[in-house]
């Protein structure tokens, strides 16, 4: 169980949220839905352990607490993010440091021939070149290719919870096709905790069930059923915010 509890949340010297709350239960999909520059990145990178970004209060991953593990140990418990915007990392390959992360996951020394042809497996599946295994991570790739480069790293390591921090921005329609059947079948044969930041539908499509959690300035104010998405999508965040203004004024 993935479980934040009265977080305080700042990057900055700037406080985002002061009292965060979200509990996913093993293998559920969580979706945080807030407007541009709410935190919601903030609230990714500070899961997987960022320093630019502070927090006091818990994050407890499978009964640990997590919040002074440094970023490797994270992924290490199978904690893993796949970044709204993977940064490039010169002189380290995909091979290097997957193998090297590999073999800190298991304590074993990898079968380097296994390796390569699992590797080699997963980029036909994602339709990248095999190159890629080579090259320096995401050294000059581009947008589409960064993300398809985060899903090989994520097949290879099988983390246990996935973040995906608008993993469908910056694609093309195929892409974005491609990436969500991958994410999918990720799903259905590890059964990860997932929790999804868009603002889209075209990755929720994928996920029949899910719960859906509004976040404004305070933090997570609303949690429906994958209808809420919907209705996100469609009424626009100034609207519901409104209406939830109102209901909440109403009940008092
Ligand atoms: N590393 C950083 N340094 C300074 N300000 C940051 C940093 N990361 C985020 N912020 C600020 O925190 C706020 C929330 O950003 P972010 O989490 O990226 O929002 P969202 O993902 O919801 O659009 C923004 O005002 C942003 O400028
Ligand atoms: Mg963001």
């Amino acid at each position: 169980m993935f479980e934040i509890s009265n977080l305080t949340l700042s990057v900055n010297n700037k406080e985002l949220f002061n009292n965060l709350n979200l509990k996913i239960n093993s293998g559920e999909i969580h979706v945080l839905m807030g407007k541009n520059g709410v935190g919601k990145s903030s609230i990714a990178k500070a899961i997987m352990g960022d320093n630019n970004y502070k927090v006091d209060g818990s994050i407890k991953y499978n009964g640990k607490e997590i919040t002074k593990m440094s970023i490797s140990d994270r992924a290490k418990e199978g904690i893993y993010l796949l970044n709204q915007s993977p940064i490039q990392v010169e002189g380290v390959t995909n091979a290097e440091m997957l193998r090297l992360a590999l073999g800190e996951k298991t304590g074993k020394n990898v079968n380097i021939f296994e390796f390569s042809k699992e590797l080699e497996k997963i980029c036909q599946d994602l339709e990248l070149d095999k190159s890629f295994i080579h090259r320096e991570i995401n050294v000059g790739c581009s947008g589409g290719e960064r993300k398809k480069i985060e899903l090989m790293h994520m097949w290879m390591l099988k983390p246990s919870m996935i973040i995906l921090d608008e993993v469908d921005s910056g694609l093309d329609v195929d892409a974005i096709k491609l990436v969500g059947n991958s994410l999918k079948k990720y799903y259905e044969l590890y059964k990860p905790t997932i929790l999804i930041i868009t603002h889209t539908a075209s990755i929720l499509n994928m996920f029949e069930h899910y719960k859906v959690h509004l976040l404004n300035n305070k933090g997570i104010i609303l949690t429906k059923d994958e209808s809420f998405a919907k209705e996100i999508l469609d009424k626009g965040f100034k609207k519901i915010l409104e209406e939830y203004d109102t209901f909440v004024i109403s009940e008092n």
